[in-house]
């Protein structure tokens, strides 16, 4: 029995390294954490979708910038459940509590909140470029698409809640972009709500990169963006900044159509 369970796990990672190696590597969306990082000499690609397989086995995954700076992802956060602590459900809380119609989650990852919200009752879809984030969102019970926030989307101008989470609002590194984006996306009286970086980051345009203890993935550019710049930036998109509200270190803003 326990020598079945080894030779399942070996070949789940041997799985995992083929799939590193194969998956689309084009586009990919991360908010970091600060940890410790690989060794040099890595050979092989990874994706996101390697990512979230990784993340699903325990195993860790960084991101790097161009300027040197290497942390750790907080995949156990968008995994949610026995990984996640007690101030990363309190934000999650706060986030569903103001899904109150048809929320469209952007960049969805592996669909804690999408699932979480499915299963409150409140029709919800995600959409994430990863087809592993997609699949992890749907055996949750959520629906997801397999897409490009980009890309056309059902509901033009009808959602009630367009939801970036977990510092979307980078996808891309064109933040003003990703906010026209949402605002095509809301209904009359909907409300995107944002999670931001601490003030004082102002706008903050980047390129990274995932990387394993044996790979790395392709650079992808990426923005992070403080509170001090939502205002601007909501103006910019045809939004009109609400609010923002602090949690736990966190800060979620809310915006509506101008
Ligand atoms: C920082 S993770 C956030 C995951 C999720 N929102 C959460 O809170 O757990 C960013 C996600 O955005 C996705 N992503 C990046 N660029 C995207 C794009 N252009 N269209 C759709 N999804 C994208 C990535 O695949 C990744 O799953």
């Amino acid at each position: 029995m326990l020598v079945r369970k080894r030779r399942t796990e070996r070949s789940r990672r041997r799985e995992n390294d083929v799939n590193e190696l194969l998956a689309p590597r084009e586009h990919h969306g991360m908010t970091p954490a600060i940890g410790a990082g690989p060794g040099p000499g890595c050979a092989a690609v990874v994706s996101v979708d390697g990512l979230y397989q990784r993340a699903a086995d325990g195993l860790p995954c960084w991101v790097s910038d161009s300027a040197g700076g290497r942390r750790v992802l907080p995949v156990h956060r968008w995994l949610g459940g026995a990984g996640s602590n007690a101030a990363d459900r309190a934000v999650d809380r706060a986030l569903l509590q103001a899904c109150t119609g048809p929320t469209l989650d952007l960049g969805c990852g592996p669909g804690r909140l999408t699932g979480a919200l499915t299963a409150r009752g409140i029709p919800a879809l995600g959409v994430d470029i990863s087809a592993a984030a997609v699949r992890m969102t749907i055996r949750r019970g959520g629906m997801a698409l397999h897409q490009d926030i980009f890309a056309p989307l059902p509901g033009l101008g009808s959602w009630a809640q367009v939801l970036l989470a977990d510092g979307n609002i980078g996808i891309g590194g064109d933040p003003t972009r990703v906010l026209r984006r949402a605002r095509q996306l809301l209904g009359p009286d909907g409300i995107v709500l944002v999670e931001l970086d601490p003030p004082s980051t102002g706008v903050r345009r980047e390129r990274l990169r995932l990387e394993t203890e044996r790979a790395v993935g392709a650079w992808f550019p990426w923005a992070r963006v403080g509170t001090e710049a939502a205002a601007d930036l909501a103006a910019e998109a045809g939004l009109r900044l609400l609010n923002v509200t602090e949690l736990h270190g966190r800060f979620i803003t809310r915006m509506k159509l101008a």
